[in-house]
Order: C-alpha cells, then sequence, then structure tokens
C-alpha cells in the first residue's frame, strides 16, 4: 500500500526535525544533563513538527541507547514505541477524547509505574479541543504528577487554553519553517524515493506551502502522481497556479472599462463550471499581488507565482494605479462576503464585475480616489480626449437647458422625463417589457443585469422605464447601450421609441452629491468633454 510521504518521512530524531533549531537544541540538551520537565507544552502553526518532537521526546527519555539527547531508534524500547507494543507511551487525541471522564481514566492511570520503559508518557495532541471540566480535571495531575509521568501537550490554538494550564508548562512555540528548509528537505527526500526536481520548483513548493512542511510533502505527492521530474511547471499544475489566464483577461477588460467583454467571460468561467466564489477568491489575489508588486521594490519574496507570470503580472501592475487596485480589492472582498453568504452565484459575480469596471458607479472614497488618479493621470499625460463634436452638443444641450429653465440632468443621449418636456399624455403600462428584456440578455448583457424586475410604461412616444437599480443611469449611456436599448423595445413594439427614467421622488443616488461627477459636469459646462478611462 501506497504511504503518503509526510507519514513515510516523519523525523525520527531531533536531528531529522528541520527548522526549529533553538526547540530541538534545548530539547536534546534537557535530555542529555538529564533536566526533563513533567510536561511539556508544544504550540505553533500546522504541519510544523509538533507531533513529531512529542514522539521523539516519549522515545529519547526511554531510549537504552541514547546518542547526544536523540533516540538510537534501534533498541528494544524505541521499536516497540515505534510499533506501539510499548503501553507506556500513550497518544491520546483531545478531539475525539475531549471528556471530563477521558482524563479522569488519565488520572486513576498515571498513579501506576510503567510497565517495560522508564517514563510513562501522556502525548495529548489537539488540547484545546478538551472540555471545561476535563481541563480541570487535568490540572489537578499536571499540579503533582508522580516523578514517572511526563506530559506533552501540542496544539495550534494555543489561546484557548486556560493560563492556569499554560503555568504548568514548559512551553516551545514552533515556528513557521523556512522555505530554505522546507526546499532542503524535499531535495533529500526526492534523492532518497528517486525523482528530480529542480532547485526553483522545490523552492516554489516551499513558498506555496507556507511553512508547514507537511504541506509542502504533500503537495508533492501530488506532484509525483504527474511524474518523476518536477519543474516549476508540474508543481504550478498540481498547486492549481497555472492555466489562469483568464484572470489576465478579465483584469484588462476592468482596467479598459469593457462591461460587456467582462460579463461576456464571467458567463464563460461559468458555462464551464467555474466556481464563482472561487473566482472571487483568485481574483482577490491576483489584485493582491498588483497591489504588492505596485508597492514594494522586490516583490518576488511575497508573491507566489512561477516566474514568467511574475513578468506578466509587472506589466499588468504597470498598466495600473494604485487606487484603482484597491478599490478593485474593496469590492471584491465586499462580492466574496455575498457571495458566501449565499447571494445568487452569478448574479453577484456580475455585479462584482460591472462595479468594477464602472467605478463612477460608486460614490466611495476609495471610487473616487480612483478617478482622481485616473484624471491626474491623464491631465499630466495631455490624454484627456476633447472631442469637439461632443462638446457641440453638449453645449447645444446647455443652452436648451438653461431655456427650460430645469436642472434635471437626465442621463446623456437619452430623451428627459419631466413634465416640461413633453405635453401632458396618458401613461399606459408597456406589456412587452418583459420581452425586451429577455432580447438584451444577447444584446446587451449590461442592460439585462440592471434591468431585472423593472417596470416600463408609454407615454406617448417614450418608453418610461422604472427601476430600482442605480446602475441602470450610469449604464444607459454608455457604450451605445441606449442604441441597443432602442433597438430591443423596436423589435418588440414595432415602433421607434425615445426612452426615458421615471423620476423618482426621492432617488437614492444624487448625481449632484457625487463631487467628481460635479468636477466633470462643470468642466463640461465650460466646454470641454472629458473622456477619461481607469
Ligand atoms: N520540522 C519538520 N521537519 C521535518 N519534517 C517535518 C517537520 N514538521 C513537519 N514535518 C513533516 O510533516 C509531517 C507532520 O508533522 P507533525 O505531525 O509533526 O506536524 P504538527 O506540527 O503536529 O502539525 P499539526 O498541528 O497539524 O498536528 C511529518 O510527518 C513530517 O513528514
Ligand atoms: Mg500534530
Ligand atoms: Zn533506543
Amino acid at each position: 500500500m501506497y504511504q503518503m510521504l509526510y507519514r513515510k518521512w516523519r523525523p525520527q530524531s531531533f536531528s531529522q526535525v528541520y527548522g526549529q533549531p533553538m526547540i530541538t537544541a534545548a530539547l536534546k540538551n534537557e535530555l542529555k544533563t538529564g533536566r526533563i520537565a513533567h510536561a511539556y507544552l508544544f504550540t505553533g502553526s500546522r504541519g510544523t513538527g509538533k507531533t513529531s518532537c512529542a514522539k521523539i521526546l516519549s522515545k529519547a527519555v526511554n531510549c537504552l541507547n541514547p546518542q547526544e539527547g536523540d533516540p538510537c531508534n534501534q533498541c528494544a524500547i524505541c521499536h516497540g514505541i515505534d510499533d506501539e507494543t510499548v503501553l507506556d507511551v500513550v497518544e491520546i487525541d483531545a478531539a475525539s477524547n475531549n471528556g471530563v471522564d477521558n482524563i479522569r481514566d488519565l488520572r486513576e492511570e498515571v498513579n501506576f509505574t510503567p510497565a517495560v520503559a522508564k517514563y510513562r508518557v501522556y502525548i495529548i495532541d489537539e488540547v484545546h479541543m478538551l472540555s471545561a471540566g476535563a481541563f480541570n480535571a487535568l490540572l489537578k495531575t499536571l499540579e503533582e504528577p508522580p516523578g514517572h509521568v511526563i506530559f506533552v501537550l501540542a496544539t495550534t490554538e494555543v489561546h484557548k487554553l486556560p493560563a492556569t494550564i499554560l503555568s504548568r508548562c514548559q512551553r516551545f512555540d514552533f515556528g513557521r519553517i523556512p522555505p530554505e528548509d522546507i526546499s532542503e528537505r524535499i531535495k533529500y527526500i526526492a534523492q532518497q524515493e528517486q525523482f528530480t526536481i529542480t532547485d526553483e520548483a522545490a523552492f516554489l513548493v516551499a513558498r506555496i506551502s507556507d511553512g508547514s512542511m507537511r504541506d509542502a510533502l504533500s503537495l508533492i505527492d501530488q506532484c509525483l502522481s504527474q511524474g518523476h521530474e518536477m519543474t516549476v511547471d508540474t508543481v504550478a499544475k498540481a498547486a492549481g497556479l497555472a492555466g489562469r489566464d483568464y484572470l489576465f483577461e478579465l483584469s484588462s477588460a476592468v482596467r479598459t472599462g469593457d462591461s460587456g467583454a467582462a460579463l461576456a467571460l464571467i458567463g464563460r468561467l461559468y458555462n464551464a463550471s467555474l466556481d464563482m466564489e472561487r473566482l472571487c477568491a483568485e481574483l482577490i489575489d491576483f489584485y493582491r499581488n498588483l497591489m504588492v508588486i505596485k508597492s514594494v521594490s522586490q516583490p518576488e519574496s511575497l508573491i507566489i507565482v512561477p516566474t514568467d507570470e511574475l513578468k506578466q503580472l509587472g506589466e499588468e501592475a504597470a498598466a495600473y494605479q494604485l487606487p484603482a487596485i484597491l478599490h478593485c480589492m474593496d469590492i471584491l472582498q465586499a462580492s466574496l462576503e455575498s457571495l458566501r453568504s449565499g447571494a445568487s452565484r452569478r448574479v453577484g459575480m456580475e455585479m462584482a464585475v460591472l462595479k468594477l469596471c464602472s467605478p463612477e458607479l460608486d460614490t466611495d472614497i476609495q471610487s473616487l480616489l480612483r478617478r482622481i488618479k485616473a484624471l491626474e493621470v491623464a491631465v499630466k499625460s495631455g490624454n484627456i480626449k476633447v472631442n469637439e463634436q461632443a462638446e457641440e452638443k453638449q453645449l447645444e444641450k446647455l443652452v436648451n437647458k438653461h431655456k427650460k429653465k430645469d436642472e434635471a440632468t437626465p442621463p446623456p443621449a437619452v430623451a428627459p422625463a419631466d413634465d416640461h418636456d413633453v405635453p401632458e399624455v396618458v401613461e399606459t403600462e408597456f406589456t412587452g417589457w418583459n420581452d425586451v428584456i429577455t432580447i438584451l440578455e444577447d444584446s446587451c448583457p449590461p442592460l439585462f443585469g440592471v434591468l431585472q424586475n423593472s417596470t416600463a410604461v408609454l407615454r406617448g412616444n417614450i418608453v418610461l422605464i422604472d427601476t430600482d437599480n442605480e446602475m441602470f443611469k450610469s449604464l444607459v449611456s454608455r457604450d451605445g447601450n441606449t442604441a441597443k436599448l432602442a433597438e430591443a423595445i423596436k423589435s418588440v413594439s414595432g415602433k421607434q421609441y425615445r426612452i426615458g427614467i421615471m423620476k423618482k421622488p426621492n432617488a437614492r443616488v444624487d448625481e449632484s452629491n457625487d463631487p467628481l461627477s460635479s468636477f466633470i459636469r462643470a468642466s463640461m459646462e465650460m466646454g470641454v468633454n472629458l473622456e477619461v478611462k481607469p
């Protein structure tokens, strides 16, 4: 039967424990000089050697032929502990034996002298799982243990232990194992197991496993199923780091504000059964990498990707400004939470990418900073497009508006929906509205998204749309969306209508409250048409 590498390569002596030099030196020293404590506490993150060291300790104190504090692993006692025939070493998994009765039994038992070994050693793993009653019972024993008993408590969650327990143990904190040590161990195991792994690949495994030797060896096991020659590619594939071009594709759509392309991509990924929550988490990680690249001079040590992807990430980061990256991370974090709370995954992810593509839909500080930064850069680089035709139209509109003396600003290219503009006509329900929405699913996915649950009425030659979705107003005037909407209306009703928005008495988002929009509007009124991409 195949034995997983991390089990097969459990260290058998302190000298085989990697990356914990202070701890192993201290323990060996105590064992050599015979100053053995009666209770040890091993804490620290997972897969760093706590259980392994507890076992080594249990052998070392009982070994018939100890070697400088290490067990010999040859004598009858060492063998007996390894194959669990020596019953004086007891391993208790506190996760499944956490009741007060379990500990009471233990209290009875500790009074008996060891059967064959010198010490009875109790290894209580995951000790934080003990119940309050069990802790109390244990405390009594820890206070005055018989001289032939040693406790080794191990846990990843030391903050869950009562102070009374902590104060009775000699504590060792197992730190994350440095990547250099992990990759050295991997290369040693590679030699023994007869597979090859490049230096770079071993180091990538070490970085991915974030200080846990067990995670590192599990990943190597996964790689082994691909073959016995491991490269960065094999590792990246096994760790799910490869084939993530779609993240770059999405990022580029976000950068250029191409919501259509972004939504189409989400649709493609959804149909390919990619989990939307995972996609969201991957995107957060992606933007975090961009953030790191933007903010530190040597990002390699903080980013876990294959080298060629690092280059690609660098190029992507250069095309962004930091506030835009931070804004995207903000939106994605919030979306991840709502995706987890069970909202419809596809719709949730679509809303998220729409917001990513359109910072003007948000009025929070992050998005304003993003837009201001974009403006600054555009002004500095002289990259502000003055569109003369649009400027003329804008002026014309302005003049008309002043004529009307009505300050309400309908979105550009959409017919104003106020009473001053059109003669009083009766409003009737637009019965084919749901069909219009259905057509938009193909012809204009962004509008299809925001128009869910909307209704519409006819007033003369205008379709007045009633929606609570605040995004509609800004989306409809973008990328020829008005034309697509008018087209859909025409194919349902057979008639060319103008489009308006039903005025709400207390609309929640008032553009005049958005300082950046006011700034842009003011500039437009001065005759400049700003077109700035994030
Ligand atoms: N410091 C280390 N040196 C060498 N190998 C290690 C080390 N730490 C962990 N390992 C490897 O990982 C496996 C699991 O280690 P161990 O059970 O000692 O971790 P742990 O700290 O008790 O983890 P957990 O908190 O998850 O129980 C070992 O069998 C061994 O293969
Ligand atoms: Mg353990
Ligand atoms: Zn021995």
